[in-house]
């Protein structure tokens, strides 16, 4: 995770989080609220649904925790490393990788999907399942994060957050203790992110870069991003009271460089795929509308007056 400077930008979310609460499952609700405020430090318990994917017992990877039994991770963490499935655990509830933590488990897997369009860096298909062999507990450290419905877009400009034990800069590794890293990265349209990647490449602007499955976060000008060891991990963002995997770490030219913000795999691609292997899966409609704040009593009313819709909206697409 590179930081190297702050910036602020305003925008306001009208979530429908409490709409959730008609699914069975909760998730997406950290006991922790409180976090290092232009920090980098986590604070323990933020991120529950924070997965360490190791090989060996070292870490390699991020991933979040989905279900008692699953997690999502990027297919690029296995894919091509030529390295036994049986070498790999889950490890959800650490804080300080250096150290030991009560509040941890690792699990080895049981099943491994990777998704069968990704062949390559930049393909789309970037995602991978893990279906863990012990079973998880929740607890205020493990938690499961939230699945957006298929209809869900994150407008860009939204502040979004990564987090992970990725390195700090291009080459250069977290030191210890490993303290779980924190950014907010604000979302960049599909369209300005293919035409950042395109500035000082040789790939024809007619040839996309950012796939439809993708999503880009991060600044023009860099400074904070994802990074090596971060992929897999999550991108959240907050609606209403609760938050909600909106990608997961893919890829990148190099780290926090100008022009090239970190790129996502766009989870909303992804639900059928999700749900054929984790029938038990639930998504959850949000709405998330950056608005400037002298439009909000007009928003409002007129959300007010379209509430009712969207719910018959939701009701039908379950
Ligand atoms: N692919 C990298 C990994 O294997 C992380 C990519 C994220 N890069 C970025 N600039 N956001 O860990």
């Amino acid at each position: 995770m590179a930081a190297f400077h702050s910036m602020a930008a305003v925008f306001l979310y009208l979530g429908l989080g409490h709409l959730a609460l008609a699914s069975a499952q909760v998730c997406g609700m950290p006991s922790v609220s409180d976090r290092i405020v232009n920090g980098q430090d986590a604070v323990e318990g933020a991120w529950p649904w924070q997965v360490s994917l190791q090989v060996d017992n070292k870490h390699i990877c991020g991933g979040s925790v989905i279900t008692e039994n699953w997690i999502v991770s990027a297919a690029h963490c296995y894919y091509g490393l030529n390295i036994s499935q049986s070498r790999y655990t889950a490890c959800v509830g650490e804080y300080q990788l250096t150290y030991g933590n009560p509040n941890a488990v690792c699990s080895t897997i049981q099943t491994l999907i990777l998704h069968p369009s990704y062949t390559a860096t930049g393909d789309p298909g970037d995602i991978m399942l893990m279906e863990l062999s012990t079973p998880l507990n929740f607890t205020n450290y493990i938690m499961p994060i939230c699945l957006p419905s298929p209809f869900v877009q994150v407008p860009s400009g939204t502040q979004c957050w990564t987090s992970g034990w990725g390195h700090i800069n291009s080459s250069v590794p977290l030191s210890d203790p490993k303290t779980l890293q924190q950014v907010m990265v604000p979302i960049i349209d599909r369209s300005t992110c293919d035409a950042m990647y395109h500035i000082g490449s040789t790939v024809p602007a007619s040839t996309q870069i950012i796939l439809s499955d993708m999503i880009c976060a991060g600044y023009q000008a860099g400074g904070k991003d994802s990074c090596q060891g971060d992929s897999g991990g999550p991108l959240v963002c907050k609606a209403g009271d609760s938050w909600f995997l909106a990608g997961v770490v893919s890829w990148g030219d190099g780290c926090a460089q100008a022009y090239r913000p970190g790129v996502y795999t766009l989870v909303t691609a992804y639900n059928s795929w999700i749900k054929t292997w984790v029938p038990d899966v639930t998504f959850q409609p949000y709405i998330i509308s950056p608005i400037p704040s002298s439009n909000i009593k007009i928003t409002m009313s007129a959300f007010s007056f379209f509430l009712p819709f969207l719910l018959l909206l939701c009701l039908n697409a379950f």
